[in-house]
């Protein structure tokens, strides 16, 4: 056994230690047994006879996360008062998911900062990385065999296809600036909201809810994760690596075409577009491009309109839960949407 902890993390301080402050804790505190449950099956999970798979998963593991996908899953089932037991495993199969998706990512993006520490590529080396990816990839699979659900296997296996998927366009659209923001919503779709979905739909479909309420679910993920990922393309502009536990600054430098630049883009007169040609087309950069970059973006008020962006999805997110009952749950589901995009972290 890994002898890491797989609690959370939090980087807001709380101001009164029984009250929770935002949705998400007030979630994970509504969902605290479950959430402890999940967190112990992440722990068994993960162990392999492979030191070297235990060292690096729990690493990243240990750091860690704001647990945003797994929370969805149980708040989704629970909403239902679907089987928990179920629940717990699928929940935990999400993270999984999102874990080996983070170490593929973080050696795609030579990125060196994850939850505040040092990336997994920068303390094992990208090799080990994206086999110990692989390995969690492998295991979720196997949990979803376990929980032997076909119906279960298709949208999870789904969700995993797309995301690959996503991520192979976005490495195929990175320093293309003729890139609109059609193909930039078609990412994040795939390598962020398709998970979110995925987690969302799990639940009710475990509950023996009708196709109306499961297809309401899944939207409410697919809409809220595009939104997730818009706040996260913001703050790679807007926040600073204390705060966010990311080095900030990366998707400029890879040239990554997200919406505050493809908004600046768009407004752009020659000289910028002539800056953008050679920072991101041309990868010329110099080590003051990031602070221009900084002053064209605002100078067009592109992460405003990255944010309204982002509100039009929050919205879609929340009108998705139309058709489900009230209780805290949903209220806490609805709160959870404007907390991720105004998040900052
Ligand atoms: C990071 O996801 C990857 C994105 C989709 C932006 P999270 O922001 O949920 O990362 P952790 O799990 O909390 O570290
Ligand atoms: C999200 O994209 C990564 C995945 C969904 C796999 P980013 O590259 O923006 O995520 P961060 O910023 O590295 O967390
Ligand atoms: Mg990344
Ligand atoms: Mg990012």
């Amino acid at each position: 056994m890994v002898t890491t902890s797989a609690q959370p993390i939090k980087r807001t301080s709380m101001t009164d230690h029984n009250a929770p402050i935002n949705p998400l804790e007030e979630m994970a505190h509504l969902l605290d047994s479950d959430m402890r449950a999940v967190n112990a099956i992440i722990m068994t999970r993960m162990d392999s006879s492979v030191p070297l798979v235990n060292q690096l998963a729990g690493y990243l593991i240990a750091a860690g996360g704001k647990r945003v996908r797994p929370l969805l899953t149980l708040a989704s089932t629970a909403i239902f008062n679907g089987e928990m037991t179920r629940a717990h495993l699928l929940a935990a199969c999400v993270e999984f998911i999102h874990s080996a998706t983070l170490l593929h990512d973080d050696v795609v993006d030579e990125s060196a900062e994850r939850r505040g520490k040092a990336t997994a590529n920068e303390v094992f080396g990208n090799q080990a990385s994206v086999l110990v990816g692989d390995f969690l990839f492998s295991r979720s699979f196997q949990m979803m065999v376990d929980d032997g659900s076909l119906d279960v296997l298709r949208i999870l296996s789904d969700a995993s296809a797309i995301i690959a998927q996503g991520e192979v366009l976005q490495l195929s659209t990175a320093n293309n600036i003729d890139t609109g923001m059609e193909t930039y919503l078609e990412v994040i779709k795939s390598k962020t909201a398709a998970l979110f979905s995925a987690a969302c739909e799990v639940g009710p479909v475990i509950a023996g809810q009708d196709k109306t309420i499961q297809k309401s679910l899944a939207d409410y993920g697919m809409a809220m994760g595009i939104a997730f990922q818009i706040a996260d393309d913001i703050l790679d502009y807007s926040s600073d690596a204390a705060t966010l536990g990311k080095t900030v600054g990366d998707d400029f430098r890879e040239g990554k075409m997200t919406a505050p630049v493809i908004y600046a883009i768009q407004s752009a007169d020659t000289l910028e577009k002539e800056f953008w040609q050679r920072t991101l087309a041309d990868k010329n950069q110099n080590e003051d491009d990031f602070d221009l970059a900084l002053a064209m973006i605002n100078k067009h008020g592109a992460l405003e309109k990255s944010m309204a962006l982002a509100d039009e999805y929050a919205s879609r997110a929340v009108s998705a839960l139309n058709v489900v009952p009230e209780s805290a749950l949903k209220t806490l589901l609805i709160q959870l949407v404007d907390y991720s995009i105004r998040r900052k972290f």
